[in-house]
């Protein structure tokens, strides 16, 4: 039986037998903000908060969040609150204010200089300050007292997303030691040789042990988590259950690959593609060649400036291929005010304008680089008249704008050229995999993109389309809110809910 909105809706109902869920995530599924007067409601570019949103709200409950938006403040009601979404209000977003010294201490410092490149080994040195520290585990404290005040006296389930709140559950267990706690660590969980340069490595391992369930996208994060923890902390740890014991409490580890809700993207589409289309190449001047696309926050973990260089590299390599397409890269600028990204950012237009001027014709650019933030309609339409997505990442946890790209395929035609240290990679084998730092394989893979047969593109993209079909949010939010459900005491046997 396949899963869907109302088969999750039924297993939420039977499984959590009447608990709250209430969401943690430190970006916000809404940001409201100033347009002069106005007051304009934006969904940030996240893939977290893309597959999260469908879920919510088909489970109620609340979703704790900072409240970033400039306007966030001005439509809230006296307990931080709001309803979402703004057109159908489904569920509940509880804002958490945070001072700028917070925002930057955790969010910036902490979360994004020091987790993020820990955990992704993309070559970007992390950066380990007190300071950031102290203001981390501050707002992981901040962020339990709005959680607690959510739950009241009421049996719940905690359900934290997230590097931003490594020492969230502990805080939660120790408060109330009822509470049902599940994390998804959406980025992957590097080896332990790799970890232990953290200063902090056993209070977040140990704040993470709070948790009864902890999940990861693939097993091999799992392992290197379970790995970690028995090099580290004094637990007990069972690599055959894949569960961590320490002082009389166990945290199960389980690997739940991550998804999208295929319908929503699809209806994200232009009822006329083609009109659409055609208003899109003429804004960008792009004429009728072929298009690859990229689409990502500009983060150093993403693999950009490789997939540049293969670009370049296909123009020298085979100079008849000048013209013939263009390479539109739709890069979300991200977190800014972090120097690194900052850097990128710049390097990023260095290079696009050298490769540009090296192989560029007349009118023709071979690439056209769009640093701005494109609506899940604007996503949708490029995704759809694209000859190839490129997903480059250098470590990615999951990666859902593959498996959007699929999504929008409703004619079954287009190519995916992906990056084997994607999670998404496990699961879509039909698309061209490739090594981003391989500049020259890389360069082949573009051209294989460019020039596979009708038959092919309709064959691999027919069978990723069943696979993401079968393996949507639904389904993971459906297997992992059942596990928890089942610590909590539900009835129902183990095994796939029905
Ligand atoms: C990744 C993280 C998410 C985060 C998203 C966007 O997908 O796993 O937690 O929300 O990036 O980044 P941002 O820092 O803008 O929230």
């Amino acid at each position: 039986m396949p899963w869907t909105k109302d088969r999750l809706e039924s297993v939420v109902r039977e499984r959590l037998d009447g608990l709250k869920v209430v969401v943690v995530a430190n970006r916000e599924p809404y940001v409201h903000t100033y347009d002069g007067d106005a007051i304009r409601c934006l969904r940030p570019a996240s893939g977290l908060t893309t597959a999260l949103d469908p879920v919510m709200r088909v489970c109620g409950g609340t979703w704790v969040a900072h409240g970033s938006g400039n306007a966030d403040q001005a439509v809230v009601d006296e307990r931080d609150r709001v309803a979402v979404p703004p057109e159908c209000p489904s569920y509940t977003l509880r804002r958490v204010w945070l001072t700028k010294a917070e925002e930057q201490g955790y969010y910036y410092g902490f979360a994004n200089e020091a987790l993020w490149p820990l955990c992704h080994i993309a070559y970007t040195r992390p950066k380990f300050d007190r300071a950031d520290w102290v203001q981390y585990v501050e707002v992981n404290r901040k962020f339990a007292d709005a959680v607690l005040d959510e739950v009241g006296d009421e049996p719940a389930l905690v359900f934290i997303q997230d590097y931003h709140f490594a020492m969230l559950p502990r805080m939660l267990k120790n408060a109330r030691d009822d509470l049902v706690v599940a994390q998804f660590w959406h980025i992957p969980w590097p080896n332990r040789e790799t970890f232990r340069v953290c200063p902090w490595q056993d209070e977040i391992l140990d704040g993470l042990l709070g948790n009864d369930l902890l999940a990861f996208h693939i097993q091999y994060h799992c392992n290197n988590f379970l790995n970690t923890v028995d090099r580290s902390l004094e637990s007990k740890v069972d690599m055959e259950h894949f569960s961590v014991t320490r002082g009389g409490r166990t945290t199960l580890v389980r690997p739940h690959p991550i998804s999208i809700a295929p319908e929503l993207v699809a209806a994200a589409l232009p009822a006329d593609v083609a009109p659409e289309a055609m208003r899109f190449r003429r804004r960008l001047r792009l004429g009728s060649v072929p298009l690859l696309i990229g689409v990502d926050r500009v983060d150093y973990t993403k693999g950009i400036p490789e997939r540049f260089a293969a670009v370049d590299r296909l123009l020298t390599l085979y100079p008849e291929l000048r013209g013939t397409f263009t390479f539109v890269q739709v890069g979300a600028p991200s977190r800014v005010h972090i120097p690194a990204y900052r850097h990128l950012n710049e390097d990023i237009a260095r290079q696009v304008d050298e490769i540009n001027w090296r192989h560029g014709q007349l009118t023709w650019r071979p690439i056209v680089l769009l640093n701005e933030h494109f609506d899940a309609g604007q996503v949708a339409l490029l995704y759809r008249i694209a000859a190839g997505c490129v997903v480059s990442s250098l470590h990615d946890g999951m990666n859902l704008v593959a498996k959007e790209f699929i999504a929008a395929r409703d004619d079954c035609l287009g190519t995916l050229v992906l990056s084997p240290f994607t999670g998404a990679a496990r699961e879509l084998t039909d698309a061209i995999l490739v090594n981003p730092y391989a500049v020259d394989e890389f360069a082949e893979a573009l051209r294989l993109a460019l020039t596979m047969p009708p038959e092919e593109q309709e064959r691999r993209m027919r069978r990723m389309r069943a696979q993401i079909a079968d393996n949507n949010i639904y389904r993971w939010a459906g297997m992992l809110l059942s596990e928890a459900g089942k610590l909590a005491g539900a009835r129902q046997p183990v095994g796939e809910p029905v």
